[in-house]
């Protein structure tokens, strides 16, 4: 994935695009307190304002509630039954873990509004910046989606939270991401991608009902193929990063729980997501923002001045991935600790139609934010990325009707849409409560 390393806050705090029009913006503000009738409406709007944004004081009450990491209590267990009650028939009720994370939001967001049960968990490990993970979950709140703050890796909380609900499945979103962050912290990717699936595979095992169990696992694994596209049938063993070395580790170990406890397994090879409420540490986020407050964006080339490509793949694509892979997994078949018979075991590649070299990702940008990008070309370091992938989605549209519709142009036209607002409230209010508010202007579609 090609991105820049250190990274500051996801929010520019003052882009020269809103600079820009202060000029006019000026002259509107006069005009709109020019009568006493629209004098009124202000005032109006000023009491409304002051009364949510005590509500939001409130809210930062009970969320740091929330967060004050000690689960348990009669009053936890209440937010997780009522986060887990189901509302439509033969409806699911569904652990997301990574669920303050970009996909897993998304995908407890449209699980909800079907009427199925969710019940969130995230770490809200700082990564990236936690102040998005946190407006993440003040949208899901919205929604009455309770997020449990703990780690895949705390096995007691699991057998709690199995305890209290009969979860019918597992979206295993939480995760160590990042290609490069590697290199810096590997010790993270063997904690939450292999230590912290194997203990959420035993709770799963151990659960009665067992659940079925649909997880992330990645492009990466493909690493030094150059057979294009790439198919699941093709070699998965030389990955070209730590992260991809785990996640290819993730397909064995869940092999095994499926061969020995009867659990049933969809992984789902994601190709470079992206779209609103997206991650600041992928490319085309940070390459948004180095954009509109003039800064350099640096753009890899792979050897031979080859231009690097990605197969993009928008979000709402990748969450009816997600959805048809839950609707279409079978049941466990080991609940009450023996196997009856050999369980469902899935891969899928989820990407799009294809790949996009990195500079014309750059030219779309370019357009939509009407701005023209400062590019330094480089060499591309060996860290990890690799120059090229393309998915093919053969498998996916047979098994799961897996049939993405957005192109990039769309895509990030949205994205831009979604950062845009994010300036606004940014730069008008303070920074908490414009989050706060944000969730309840944005909702994804
Ligand atoms: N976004 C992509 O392009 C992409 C591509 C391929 C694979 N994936 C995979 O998809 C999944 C979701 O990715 P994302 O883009 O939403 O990333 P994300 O980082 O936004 O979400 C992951 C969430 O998991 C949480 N988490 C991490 N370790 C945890 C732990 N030990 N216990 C509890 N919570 C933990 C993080 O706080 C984060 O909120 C990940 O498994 C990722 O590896 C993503
Ligand atoms: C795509 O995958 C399917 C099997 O899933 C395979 O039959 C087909 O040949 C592949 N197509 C290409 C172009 O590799």
């Amino acid at each position: 994935m090609p991105s820049l390393a250190g990274e500051e806050f996801f929010l520019p705090s003052m882009p020269g695009k809103f600079k820009d029009k202060s000029h006019t913006l000026h002259r509107q503000f006069h005009r709109c307190f020019a009568s006493t009738s629209t004098m009124f409406l202000w005032a109006l709007f000023l009491v409304v304002l002051t009364a949510s944004y005590l509500s939001f004081q409130s809210f930062v009450d009970s969320s740091s509630k929330y967060l004050s990491s000690a689960w348990g209590g009669i009053q936890w267990e209440k937010q997780v039954r009522a986060s887990a009650h189901i509302h439509r028939q033969n409806g699911f009720s569904v652990l997301v873990t990574g669920a303050a994370g970009f996909v897993g939001a998304h995908v407890s967001l449209a699980l909800k509004k079907r009427g199925d049960g969710i019940v969130g968990l995230d770490n809200f490990n700082n990564y990236y910046d936690p102040t998005l993970k946190k407006a993440r979950q003040s949208l899901l709140n919205s929604h009455n989606i309770f997020i449990v703050e703990g780690d895949v890796n705390d096995e007691r909380m699991l057998a709690k939270l199995f305890d209290i609900v009969a979860f019918t499945h597992v979206m295993h979103l939480a995760a160590q991401a990042g290609v490069r962050y590697a290199m810096e912290n590997p010790n993270s990717y063997v904690h939450s991608n292999i230590a912290g699936l194997v203990t959420l595979l035993e709770a799963c095992k151990n659960a009665n009902p067992q659940p079925a169990i649909v997880w992330a696992s990645s492009s990466s694994v493909y690493g030094l193929n150059e057979k294009v596209p790439f198919s699941e049938s093709d070699r998965t063993d030389q990955p070209a990063s730590l992260y991809a070395a785990t996640k290819k580790a993730g397909e064995e170990i869940t092999h095994t729980y499926n061969h020995i406890y009867g659990l049933s397994i969809t992984g789902l090879r994601f190709f470079t997501v992206y779209g609103p409420w997206g991650r600041p540490d992928m490319a085309y986020f940070s390459f948004t923002r180095n954009i509109l407050q003039g800064k350099p964006v640096t753009v890899y080339r792979g050897k031979n001045r080859v231009n690097l490509a990605r197969d993009f793949t928008y979000i709402d694509d990748i969450v009816k991935g997600c959805v048809a892979s839950l609707d279409t997994a079978k049941k466990s078949t080991g609940s009450g600790g023996k196997k009856r018979s050999p369980a469902q075991y899935r891969i899928f590649n989820l990407g799009n139609k294809s790949p996009v070299t990195v500079p014309m990702m750059v030219g779309i940008l370019e357009k939509h934010l009407k701005k023209r990008a400062k590019k330094s070309i480089v060499e591309m370091p060996g860290n990890g990325d690799v120059p090229y992938t393309h998915a093919n989605i053969s498998s996916a549209q047979t098994e799961l009707g897996y049939k993405p519709t957005t192109d990039l142009q769309t895509g990030l036209k949205k994205f831009v849409r979604w950062q845009d607002l994010c300036l606004f409230s940014v730069n008008s209010l303070c920074l908490g409560y414009s989050l706060y508010l944000l969730s309840f202007l944005y909702r994804p579609a």
